[in-house]
């Protein structure tokens, strides 16, 4: 009998009565002795309240180590994201930490292109919880696998906002170590497409907490996914806001070929071609080949050195960096300088806030 992970368990179904039933023991219908059949999983967390404030209403992914809830927050009738560590991994204090640090990390940004995370907490059965913003849309994994390339200005303008998300990240020392077409969301304010960055879950925190981080990856562990992984991080040497240059930078390759820059048979042929494999080139836009194989120089010396420099090669303009209450103020003429300190003063708007 296979073993059910816990928090889930699998249903038998009669379909003579309709009677649903939990224990696995069952193979005939209690009531009227007919075969029962698998009726698939079903997930306790459906239903419950968290925190007393947010119901998990549906499971919307599962992943290796967390699910994805939409959740509702009851008296605001808002509805959210609750990522949930999945229930195989709560006595692994390794996979505990990271799921904290991943709330940790997010928490230190704000910015439009990184998902928020507003709370944070352990479910009745104790694995731990965070709450987000509920993102509509699909990954850019799935967007170009579904629609083809990205065109060239689409894409300079997703990549732009990419960075200015991605240079505040790094300003506050967080390294995603993670980034790829599955890790960025594409959803749309007011009809405008906005990539927002998600699962930081092995991000890192430099430097002051450096000293968890040591402990979570001290064991030389290779962290990241292949397809999009650094020749430092395949050799599990330390690693800087650099390496995350290069994982979009092989992000950039997939938005516009469709594939990603190297595939090998196995992970570790992956590795090796990120080590050492040579990009083919001719796949690109000529005007974008060079920033994107800049990205990708197998010597983090030779990549761009900030993600402001990568924006600023894709559009010309500087990155944005700025939180949303930042932009406010500037769009409302609030905090600007001067440009002719002769210039009388603007006059100010003024703001309450409630
Ligand atoms: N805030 C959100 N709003 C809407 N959908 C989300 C949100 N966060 C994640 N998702 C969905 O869930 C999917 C998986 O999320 P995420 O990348 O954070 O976890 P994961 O890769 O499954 O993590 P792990 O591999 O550790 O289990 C995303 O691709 C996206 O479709
Ligand atoms: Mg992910």
């Amino acid at each position: 009998m296979e073993k059910n992970a816990p928090g889930s368990s699998k249903l038998k179904l009669c379909t003579a009565c309709d009677g649903i039933f939990e224990n696995p023991d069952f193979f005939i219908c209690p009531r009227d002795g007919n075969k029962l059949i698998e009726a698939g999983r079903v997930d306790r967390l459906i239903g419950v309240m968290l925190n007393e404030r947010y119901r998990v209403v549906e499971q919307l992914h599962r992943g290796g180590r967390t699910t994805i809830y939409r959740g509702r927050h009851e008296l605001m009738g808002r509805d959210v994201a609750i990522k949930v560590l999945n229930p195989e991994w709560v006595c692994d204090q390794i996979s505990i930490k990271r799921f904290q640090q991943e709330a940790q990390a997010v928490s230190h940004l704000q910015h439009p292109g990184v998902v928020t995370v507003y709370d944070y907490g352990f479910v009745p059965s104790g694995q731990p919880f965070m709450v987000m913003d509920l993102l509509p849309g699909e990954t850019l994994h799935t967007k170009v696998v579904q629609e083809g390339p990205l065109s060239s200005a689409r894409f300079r303008k997703l990549f732009w906002e990419i960075c200015g998300a991605m240079a505040q990240a790094h300003d506050r020392g967080v390294v995603h170590r993670d980034l790829k077409p599955a890790n960025i969301l594409l959803t749309g304010i007011d009809e405008v497409e906005v990539p927002i960055i998600i699962d930081f879950s092995i991000a890192r925190l430099m430097p002051s907490s450096s000293k968890t981080n040591q402990s979570l990856t001290q064991t030389g562990e290779i962290l990241g996914t292949p397809l999009y992984m650094s020749p430092e991080q395949c050799l599990a040497a330390s690693i800087d806001a650099r390496s995350d240059i290069y994982s979009l930078g092989c992000t950039m390759f997939f938005a516009l070929t469709g594939e990603p820059p190297f595939r090998g048979d196995s992970n570790i042929d992956t590795m090796e071609l990120h080590m050492m494999g040579r990009v083919e080139t001719g796949r690109l836009p000529p005007d974008l080949e060079p920033i994107v194989l800049k990205a990708m120089a197998k010597n983090h010396r030779d990549r761009y050195a900030s993600m402001d420099q990568l924006g600023e090669a894709l559009t010309g303009k500087p990155v944005d960096k700025r939180n949303w209450h930042e932009r406010g103020l500037y769009l409302a003429g609030v905090g600007e300088k001067s440009k002719d300190q002769n210039e009388p003063p603007k006059k100010r708007k003024r703001f309450w806030f409630f």
